[in-house]
């Protein structure tokens, strides 16, 4: 039997640095995962650090990694009819965002953690959760094999997108909005060199692609896919065809091509369950809401919800009031709608639908030329994409 006054359920990036950010306001909390530190590490995520991001690891002493290591952008090219546009984001919203992988955080946050003496339980088993109690209780069987039952006076949700948690709250309760894609995308990595030294965003008549970084010698890259498609069936060849025939233009802009090293097709949806907390259980990142990747959001939104969540739960456990939680629902989902549509946007503008028509196409180009020549709407993006204040 072990108590506690907030336990975790999800030891990635909400979770550590809910954990992290209440530690520092004198709240203790366990947080636990059903993966191995090195699962989580090897699971690949979207790149992009918005400044409120950024400066949170850094202000509240995660790490100053992401400054030294990390590759700031000041733009992105949006590619369209063959050619590219740069967006100036420091011209346009003065800021920038930062290219530093999800697995990055979560490294510089798992060692934090470790460093302040954090509880946090990776590769567990067994884990049952239950909320009908007088107080949350979670079991689970930690890595060693030792039996545990754990008391807490607040249970977060950070359990990711398939989470288990979001299902805790009674349908009567809570109200789900989702939007399915009739697409996916098709991600890689590959040994080359950089083809381009910011994001390339491209509308294309065979899709959508984006060509991001890792390091010097190592790229991602995307394209718009089926949702059935098995990776595995493409060859390095087809694959190398089908992103260059994506991007190729009258500027006779190229990707550097190399070997394939990792490839798999990702899951496209738009999610938000309202509201963010029932009872004693507060939802946060993308247990409560998952954004499509195209505005590289999802990352950035879960840091702000638990930046907002580590504000009230201190008030909630001196009061005893879980009540309290409704603040933090309220002001992380204004967050959240304004992300989603952002993201929404940002992919409806880049992607081509399955089942649409000529007119469709001939109107997304009207768009994105309408957004470039158009101070206002370059803005926007610019704004959007760099992040809003938080
Ligand atoms: C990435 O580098 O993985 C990445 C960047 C921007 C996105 C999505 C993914 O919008």
């Amino acid at each position: 039997m072990e108590r506690t006054p907030v336990a975790i359920v999800g030891a990635g990036p909400a979770g550590l640095m809910l954990s992290h950010l209440l530690s520092r306001a004198g709240v203790d909390s366990v947080a636990i995962d059903l993966r191995t530190r090195a699962e989580i590490e090897a699971t690949h995520r979207a790149g992009i650090l918005e400044h409120v991001s950024v400066r949170l690891l850094v202000d509240e002493g995660v790490s100053d990694r992401v400054l030294r290591e990390g590759d700031e952008h000041e733009g992105i090219a949006l590619r369209f009819g063959g050619r590219s546009h740069r967006l100036d984001f420091r011209e346009l919203a003065g800021s920038s965002v930062w290219l530093y992988p999800q697995t990055e955080v979560f490294v510089d946050l798992a060692d934090a953690r470790r460093r302040d003496g954090g509880d946090v339980r990776f590769g567990v088993r067994d884990v049952q959760v239950d909320v009908t109690g007088e107080r949350p209780l979670l079991r689970f069987t930690d890595a060693d094999g030792t039996p545990v039952h754990l008391t807490a006076d607040l249970l977060v949700g950070a359990d990711g997108s398939r989470s288990v948690c979001r299902h805790l709250v009674p349908e009567a309760d809570r109200r789900r909005y989702t939007r399915e894609y009739p697409f996916a995308w098709f991600g890689i990595l590959c040994q080359a060199p950089r083809s381009h030294d910011e994001l390339v965003y491209t509308r294309s008549e065979r899709g959508f692609a984006l060509i991001s970084s890792r390091t010097e010698t190592l790229q991602r890259m995307y394209f718009q896919c089926d949702p059935a498609t098995d990776p595995h069936a493409w060859s390095d060849d087809r694959i190398w065809a089908e992103l260059q025939a994506r991007v190729a233009g009258e500027d006779s802009f190229t990707l550097r091509e190399g070997p394939i090293t990792e490839r798999a097709v990702l899951p496209f949806r738009s999610f938000v369950q309202e509201p963010l907390h029932h009872g004693r259980l507060a939802l946060a990142g993308d247990a409560g809401h998952t954004v499509p990747p195209t505005g590289a959001k999802g990352l950035n939104l879960a840091l702000q919800d638990v930046r907002v969540l580590a504000e009230v739960v201190p008030d909630v456990l001196r009061r005893d009031d879980p009540s309290l939680l409704a603040h933090y629902s309220q002001r992380a989902l204004q967050r959240v709608w304004r992300a989603q549509h952002f993201s929404y946007w940002m992919t409806s503008m880049l992607h081509n639908a399955p089942d649409g028509s000529p007119f469709d196409d001939r109107r997304a180009l009207g768009e994105l030329t309408g957004l470039t020549r158009s101070a206002a709407g370059s803005c926007y993006l610019a704004e959007g994409y760099t992040g809003w204040p938080s």
